[in-house]
């Protein structure tokens, strides 16, 4: 790649349409990178708002039709924030137009949708990358590390939870802006597709491939108003789902999500108990990770509460100096430098849109299993 800087032209201005603003414009004085991206184009369909955005973060200029922003010549990264249903139209047409791919999770509506992504996103050869921003906190990253240098031993347990507690009101309607969530059409699934996916994408990261999984969801609210029609309509999401997995290098794990845990606004916990050490992480101390070695000296042995925040951890030598912490929106401006890296030296940073189809596999028989109440196995990449 002999460009110095590339284009990004990004669909959709809703909450994802800032955090990726925030990482566009904040990276370039952070990080020094061989490629640095140019804000060029924001897209969304209400004129007004899209413009007020592009003052606000500093796009250059404004599409309302993403077919439009993806045949231009000046741009050379689409950048998907928009609700899961447009993924593959848009990501297709970019990746057949040329054009570099960061696509929001979930990859897809399902795992076949998925395979159609990978398949014409590898044969258009461009690059491409799924914001599983939760891989690049850096107490995150700081586990794998440390799972890498097999302190933990052999993995015998893996649990994640991601608990919230918005939708609990029968009155809130599904579809529209931000609850587009609740309305199947649109989501693909509940919380599986929406919050498990975050957990499965960091579990299949550190621990690896999930074999097989037996799982339960639940739909609390049966009807809710559509905000399209007016009209009362079933939910088809999963309001919370629960399910066993087994991983391939034989450890178990529970995972655990919902929107009606009354006092969670985002509880994303991890815990991985392995032979000789195990690690704990929650969203809502993000900075932090809890680490117990068994190999510590009895006396003195208990769990670490490590800041992680000095210069040799992932990232931090990037910001301010140790012990000053930072938080969930330089996720993504650690996952665009990763990108530029990526793009710069020809190798790709994960997850790819072929990493992230292993995830949609994981949903596709989480879902099936609630449905048939069987163990399923799930397909691999
Ligand atoms: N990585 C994360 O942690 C994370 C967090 C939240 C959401 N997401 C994902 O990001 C995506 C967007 O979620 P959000 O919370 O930003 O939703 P949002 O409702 O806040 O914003 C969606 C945006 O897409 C726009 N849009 C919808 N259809 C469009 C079209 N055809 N053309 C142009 N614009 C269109 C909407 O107008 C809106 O600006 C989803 O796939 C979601 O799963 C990821």
């Amino acid at each position: 790649m002999s460009k110095k800087s590339l284009n990004v032209g990004i669909v959709g201005y809703g909450f994802m349409g800032r955090t990726h603003a925030n990482a566009f414009r904040k990276v370039v004085n952070f990080f020094d990178l061989p490629i640095t991206p140019v804000l060029k184009a924001a897209c969304g369909r209400d004129e007004a708002k899209l413009k007020a955005y592009c003052e606000r973060w500093g796009w250059e200029t404004a599409e309302t039709d993403w077919r439009k922003l993806i045949e231009r010549k000046d741009i050379d990264i689409i950048d998907i924030c928009t609700p899961n249903d447009s993924h593959a139209e848009i990501a297709i047409a970019a990746a057949r137009a040329g054009k570099m791919v960061m696509c929001e999770k979930p990859l897809s509506m399902d795992g076949l949708q998925g395979e159609e992504m990978v398949r014409e996103i590898e044969k258009a050869g461009v690059a491409n990358m799924v914001w599983y921003n939760y891989r690049r906190v850096p107490a995150v990253t700081f586990a794998k590390q440390l799972i890498d240098e097999g302190r933990l031993g052999r993995i015998f347990h893996y649990r994640a939870k991601f608990l919230q507690d918005w939708t609990i009101s029968a009155d809130l309607p599904q579809g529209g802006a931000g609850l587009w969530r609740l309305d199947a059409a649109a989501a693909g699934s509940g919380v599986t597709g929406d919050l498990l996916a975050h957990c499965i994408d960091t579990a299949l990261w550190l621990n690896g491939t999930i074999g097989s999984v037996s799982a339960m969801t639940e739909t609390f609210i049966k009807e809710r108003t559509h905000s399209a029609t007016g009209q009362k309509q079933e939910v088809k999401i999963d309001d919370a789902c629960a399910f066993l997995a087994r991983f391939d290098n034989g450890s178990l794990a529970t995972f655990e999500s919902t929107r009606y845990a009354r006092g969670h606004k985002a509880l994303y916990t991890l815990e991985i108990n392995g032979e000789n050490a195990s690690i704990a992480w929650d969203l809502h101390d993000l900075h932090r990770l809890q680490y117990f070695d068994h190999r510590d000296r009895g006396n003195l042995r208990g769990w670490r509460s490590i800041h992680v925040t000095d210069g040799d951890h992932p990232y931090m030598s990037k910001w301010w100096v140790p012990g000053l912490q930072i938080g969930y929106e330089h996720t993504f401006v650690h996952q665009v430098a990763d990108f530029m890296e990526g793009v710069a030296s020809g190798t790709p940073a994960a997850p790819t849109f072929r990493d992230a189809l292993e995830t949609q596999y994981v949903c596709d028989a989480v879902l099936n299993s609630a449905k048939n109440g069987q163990w399923q196995s799930v397909k691999h990449v």
